[in-house]
C-alpha cells in the first residue's frame, strides 16, 4: 500500500455528513500521533448534488474513486429523493464498479451494558459477517410491466454466479485461517429457493472440504436470525448473500448496541476499497449534533488497518472502547455528549496515547 495514502471522502446525506466529520478527526489524530500522512479529497455526491445538477455520479466518478487508495463514505438517503436513486448509484454502484465483493461487517460488543440480551458478556458477542456485495437480489435485474395499472407485474431476479458465491465463501474460510478462528456458518434459504441457493450449498461443501481444520456449519437464514438472538456466542464467522447479509447485520448491530456503533468495509482485497458505517442517513437526526459517530470512526479504523496501518487502527479502536465504557458518548449509548463532543473526546484520547 502507498506510503502516503489518498482517501476519497463522500460524506453523503443527513447524519452521514455529521459522522464523517468525526471520523476525519479521529484519522487526523491517529495520523498526527504516528507522523504518517493521509490526504483527503472530498466528493460532494449526495441528494443535494443530485437535486441541483441531476447527476448522481459523474461520468468518470467511479474511476476517480478507484484512483484513490481507499474511499470513506458517510450515508445516503433523503426524503426528497423517495426512490433513493442517488443512493443506489453512488453506494451500490461503487460496490459493483469497484468490484467490492466482500462486505466485511464485524459485530463486537464493546460494553456489556449495551447488549439488549440478558447476561451477555463482551466475549459472547464477537463475530464477523461476510456479506456478498455485488450480486444476489441487488443485481438490479428485472423490470416492471404495465406499471401503475392493476395488472402491474414487478420482477426482481436474484443473480447467483459460481464466481460470486465462490469468492465470498473462499474469503470467509481464508479469513478464519488468517485470524485463527475455527467456525464458519453459511446461511441461505435453499429449502425454498432451490435453484439459486443450491449453488451456495454446492460451493460451500466444495470450499469447506479444503479447510478440514475449520468447522463448517449451514443454517437457513431464518434459523440464523433466531440463534443469533438466543446464543450469539455460537458464532465466529457468518457468510451469506447480499440481502440476507444486509438484514442480519442490522440484527448484529442491535446486539452490539445499535446502528450507531456498527462499522463496515466493502472490500476487494488488494484493490481500492470503501469503508462506511452500517447505518443510514437518519434524516430526523441530521445536523442536530446527536448522531453517534462511533460506527463511522470504527469504519475509519478498519480503513487504516486495510491500508497496512494496524497500529493506528488499534489506537483508534482502544480510544473508542474507552469512550464507550466511560459513557463519553451520545444518547443512544447512554451518554450525554453530542456528535462533535464525542468525536473530540475520542480524538483527544488518541492524541494522549
Ligand atoms: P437509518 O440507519 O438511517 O436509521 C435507523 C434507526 O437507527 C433510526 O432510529 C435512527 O435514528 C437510528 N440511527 C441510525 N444511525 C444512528 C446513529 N449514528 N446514531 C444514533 N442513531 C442512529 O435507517 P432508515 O431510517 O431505515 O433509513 C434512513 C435513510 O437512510 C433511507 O433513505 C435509507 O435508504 C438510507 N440508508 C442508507 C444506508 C447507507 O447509506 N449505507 C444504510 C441504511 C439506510
Ligand atoms: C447498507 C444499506 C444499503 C444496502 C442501502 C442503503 C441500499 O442498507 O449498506 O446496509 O442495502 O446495502
Ligand atoms: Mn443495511
Amino acid at each position: 500500500m502507498s506510503a502516503h495514502p489518498h482517501i476519497a471522502v463522500v460524506p453523503g446525506d443527513g447524519i452521514g455528513v455529521d459522522v464523517t466529520a468525526e471520523a476525519l478527526k479521529a484519522l487526523g489524530a491517529a495520523s498526527d500521533l504516528s507522523g504518517r500522512a493521509l490526504t483527503f479529497e472530498t466528493f460532494p455526491w449526495g441528494a443535494d448534488h443530485y437535486l441541483r445538477t441531476g447527476i448522481t455520479v459523474p461520468a468518470d466518478g467511479y474511476r476517480s474513486l478507484a484512483e484513490h487508495d481507499a474511499v470513506l463514505v458517510g450515508a445516503f438517503g433523503d426524503p426528497r429523493v423517495p426512490d433513493s436513486r442517488h443512493a443506489r448509484d453512488i453506494l451500490l454502484g461503487a460496490r459493483v464498479a469497484l468490484d467490492l465483493y466482500v462486505n466485511h461487517r464485524p459485530v463486537r460488543l464493546l460494553d456489556e451494558r449495551l447488549c439488549p440480551l440478558k447476561n451477555r458478556s463482551v466475549e459472547d458477542v464477537d463475530f464477523v459477517v461476510f456479506r456478498e456485495n455485488t450480486e444476489g437480489l441487488y443485481a438490479g435485474v428485472g423490470g416492471r410491466f404495465k406499471a401503475g395499472s392493476d395488472d402491474e407485474v414487478a420482477i426482481q431476479e436474484e443473480i447467483n454466479t459460481y464466481k460470486g458465491v465462490h469468492r465470498i465463501i473462499r474469503h470467509a474460510f481464508e479469513h478464519a485461517v488468517s485470524v485463527g478462528l475455527t467456525k464458519v456458518c453459511m446461511a441461505d434459504k435453499s429449502n425454498a429457493m432451490a435453484e439459486g441457493h443450491a449453488l451456495w450449498q454446492r460451493v460451500f461443501r466444495e470450499v469447506a472440504s479444503e479447510y478440514p481444520a475449520v468447522k463448517a456449519r449451514h443454517l437457513y437464514i431464518d434459523a440464523l436470525a433466531l440463534l443469533l438472538v438466543q446464543d450469539p456466542s455460537a458464532f465466529e464467522i457468518i457468510v451469506t448473500n447480499n440481502l440476507f447479509g444486509d438484514i442480519i447485520t442490522d440484527l448484529g448491530a442491535a446486539l452490539q448496541g445499535g446502528l450507531g456503533v456498527a462499522a463496515s468495509g466493502n472490500l476487494h482485497p488488494g484493490r481500492t476499497s470503501m469503508f462506511e458505517p452500517v447505518h443510514g442517513s437518519a434524516p430526523p437526526l441530521a445536523g442536530k449534533n446527536v448522531a453517534n459517530p462511533v460506527g463511522a470512526i470504527l469504519s475509519a479504523a478498519m480503513m487504516l488497518s486495510y491500508l497496512g496501518r494496524p497500529e493506528e487502527a488499534a489506537v483508534i479502536e482502544k480510544a473508542v472502547r474507552q469512550a464507550v465504557v466511560e459513557r463519553h458518548g451520545t444518547k443512544d449509548i447512554g451518554g450525554v455528549l453530542g456528535t462533535r463532543e464525542t468525536g473530540d473526546y475520542i480524538a483527544a484520547v488518541i492524541r494522549k496515547t
